[in-house]
């Protein structure tokens, strides 16, 4: 293999060129990505960089020297229109690209609401994004509404209302966080938000947009008209594979690949784009966070230098934090089709518990606010194929 490329130049795009080097790859590595920048962390864009607290500069991961001493190629901006699966080959607006080797690492994009969005409506998953955010929320106290208690919707909510801002969130679903962290611990983030002053509209969705030129209210399902002065939509994210309709590759909710990663003969994929049967959990997954976005962007790395014999699945338990308010939620694991959630250490009034979650008589999922140890101790157990009751053991001496 003398020629790899990567689409996508974000976490997972970067890692995967990363992990190349690191295992002595020698030829041509090549890093193409739609975004202008070069590629940064998305987690300090919706705590510190909202929060003003760091230049978004800061967010950035690697710059030109550093890529330039790896050899590895980037073209920023550029955003891959096609893919020829038996050519083995990419188009571009401008240019073919040949390639032996394809890691892809195209993430998602934010959904959007089918209404027009006047100026003040926001999204916030790019640097760009970032920016104009905080620009828009710089003249002091403002009235904001948040559509989407998800993570986005969260921690905006949490870090917004943290710089004084007046924030109402709305949410479709009953209780927050909740394809996140269940109904259980969802109520629980209501609470904490509710209690931080965050009106916390339940059950409620967005019909439309108050304003012309510029937002002034959001008109809610339910007849009420809320006030805002800026509007941040967090509703979901949807996979970037249209430029991958008709390749051949299988596209479901993400470009689908077996247990190693693999998504046909030298073609892998990684990060939020990436649907994979994770033999551990015995379950297909797509995953949205942070650490996996490096980690199976490595594997999948590793993958594409690999003979067969030598191809390994890829078993993770996965794992992601959130920062709101004083609290560090942290959750390992699966936490959909528990059983049951059980709090199995410490107490939920006083915020620093750790909650656990069972499917059958295995320890699914951990739930841990402020308590990072016994979460990473859970995670262990889970990564054993551990069962619930010696979890509950565990945490309970
Ligand atoms: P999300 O999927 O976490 O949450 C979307 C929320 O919007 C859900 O609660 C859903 O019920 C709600 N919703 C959907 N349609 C709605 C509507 N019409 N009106 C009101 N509510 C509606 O997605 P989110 O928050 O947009 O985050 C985007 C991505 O960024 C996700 O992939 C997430 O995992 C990632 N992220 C992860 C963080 C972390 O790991 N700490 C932090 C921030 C973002």
């Amino acid at each position: 293999m003398q020629r790899i490329a990567i689409v996508g130049a974000s976490l997972a795009g970067l890692r995967a060129a990363q992990e190349l080097r690191r295992r002595g790859f020698t030829g041509n590595v090549r890093l193409i990505g739609a975004d202008p920048e070069l590629p940064y962390d998305r987690p300090p864009l919706s705590k510190q960089v909202l929060a003003g607290e760091w230049e978004p500069a800061r967010a950035m991961l690697i710059d030109r020297k550093a890529l330039r001493s790896d050899d590895i190629e980037i073209s920023t901006g550029t955003a891959v229109t096609s893919l020829d699966l038996g050519g083995r080959r990419l188009s571009t607006e401008h240019e073919s690209i040949d390639y032996d080797g394809l890691v892809i690492a195209t993430g998602a994009r934010p959904r959007r609401l089918p209404t027009a969005t006047p100026a003040g409506v926001h999204e916030l998953r790019t640097l760009a994004d970032a920016r104009s955010l905080v620009a828009d929320l710089s003249d002091g106290p403002q009235t904001i509404v948040v559509v989407g208690a998800g993570f986005i919707g969260a921690e905006v909510a949490a870090t917004c209302r943290s710089q004084g801002h007046r924030v109402t969130i709305v949410e479709v679903a009953p209780v927050p966080m909740e394809r996140a962290v269940g109904a259980e611990m969802g109520a629980v983030m209501a609470d904490l938000h509710r209690r931080h002053g965050v009106d916390v509209r339940l059950g409620v969705a967005v019909d439309q947009f108050v304003g012309d030129e510029r937002v002034a209210g959001v008109e809610l399902g339910d007849g009420s008209t809320l006030e805002a002065d800026v509007v941040v939509v967090g509703i979901g994210v949807v996979p970037n594979t249209e430029w991958l309709e008709g390749s051949g590759l299988v596209l479901d909710n993400g470009v689908v690949c077996d247990a190693t990663l693999l998504a046909a003969p030298g073609v892998v994929a990684a990060g939020d784009v990436a649907r994979w049967p994770n033999l551990l959990f015995d379950e297909t997954m797509r995953i949205e966070h942070w650490d996996n976005a490096g980690d199976q962007a490595a594997a999948a790395a590793r993958r594409l230098l690999a003979t067969g014999a030598e191809a390994q699945a890829f078993t993770p338990v996965p794992w992601f934090w959130s920062d709101q308010y004083d609290r560090k939620v942290q959750v390992a694991g699966r936490t959909n089709d528990a059983d049951e959630v059980v709090v199995a250490h410490g107490a939920v009034d006083e915020g620093r518990f750790v909650a656990l979650y069972r499917r059958g008589e295995r320890l699914a999922g951990a739930f841990g606010m402020n308590r990072p140890r016994h979460v990473i101790s859970s995670r262990a157990l889970i990564a054993e194929r551990g069962s619930f009751a010696e979890a509950i053991d565990r945490l309970t001496d």
